[in-house]
């Protein structure tokens, strides 16, 4: 047992806040997403139906780390997070160790250099990662939209055609789902669906070339279909949604882009997107 071990012991169920504090100071040093040092995020991880926690408290009684495992579907996934100002002292180390005596997976909301070069060290690999980007509507770029090219909104009547430039746009994206609409209104459409902000781009002949679906404060999906890229649409399509959401008295509009799509993460910073966090996965090698 290393020292850093001898510090943990199993955290209490009424522990969540002081989990969301410590989620808040990790946050404002290694960015990502705000959410995620909200109480509900924090439950879900460190206070979950069949799940085990660990936290380390300094002598001051301070949280300064804490460790989770929970099931997801098949697996297991875990999580840890060490206080900026309790790094280096073998915590994430330990916490790390802990995590994989029970879990294959293990996440992070904001992953750092030094939390990547310890996963390595435990031959985990990275499964996915995404980077959360942020536009803060106060500036929107202008961006014409292509000569002849119109917007329609959704509405009962659009929605065959948004999940067929849907289908058409994202077709080649590693691990297309190809859900048929029904399966995508249901993903897609809840309390949350913003219609106005979800835009159809048309072309001259009346041949539908992009779509933009929306979030209350984030833009879901945006794509083109291959044969109308590279002409400003997926950037008009974008900006469009950006003014909608900022008409409708939205402060910002959030996005996650995966880093196997560097393509799309040109476009967003183009526009104003900058980076949060990046949000990632890793997996112990089979
Ligand atoms: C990303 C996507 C929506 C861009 O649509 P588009 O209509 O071609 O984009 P635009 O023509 O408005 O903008 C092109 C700009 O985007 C960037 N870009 C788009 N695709 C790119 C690629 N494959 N490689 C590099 N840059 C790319 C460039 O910054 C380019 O800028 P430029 O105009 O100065 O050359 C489109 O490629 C697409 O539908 N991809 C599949 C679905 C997808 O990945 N959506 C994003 C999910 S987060």
């Amino acid at each position: 047992m290393t020292h850093a071990d001898a510090l943990f012991a199993p955290l209490a169920a009424d522990a969540v806040p002081a989990v969301s504090r410590l989620a808040a100071r990790c946050l404002a040093v290694d960015g990502g997403l705000p959410l995620a040092a909200g109480e509900g995020f924090t439950a879900r991880r460190y206070a979950a139906e069949g799940g085990l926690a660990i936290g380390a408290y300094d002598p001051d009684g301070t949280l300064v780390a804490a460790a989770a495992i929970r099931p997801t579907g098949s697996t297991v996934t875990g999580t840890a997070l060490v206080d900026p100002a309790a790094r280096g002292r073998g915590l994430g180390a330990a916490a790390l160790d802990w995590l994989l005596a029970g879990a294959e997976v293990v996440e992070t909301e904001s992953l750092t250099d030094a939390a990547a070069a310890l996963f390595a060290s435990r031959g985990l690999t990275r499964s996915f990662a995404e980077d959360v980007m942020r536009h803060d509507l106060k500036e929107i770029p202008d961006v014409a939209l292509p000569d002849g090219v119109s917007l329609v909104g959704w509405a009962p009547d659009t929605v065959a055609r948004f999940h067929a430039a849907y289908r058409a746009a994202f077709a080649e994206r590693p691990g297309f789902p190809d859900w048929d609409e029904q399966q995508w209104t249901g993903w897609l459409v809840d309390d949350d669906f913003r219609p106005p902000w979800s835009l159809l781009a048309v072309g001259p002949d009346g041949t539908d070339l992009g779509f933009v679906v929306c979030g209350d404060g984030w833009l879901v999906q945006v794509g083109t279909l291959p044969a109308a890229r590279g002409q400003g649409v997926g950037a008009a399509l974008t900006v469009a949604s950006l003014r909608a959401a900022a008409a409708d008295g939205a402060g910002e509009m959030l996005l996650d882009v995966n880093v196997n799509n560097p393509g799309a993460a040109a476009l967003y910073r183009r526009l104003g997107f900058t980076t949060l966090g990046r949000r990632a996965r890793f997996t112990r090698a089979a």
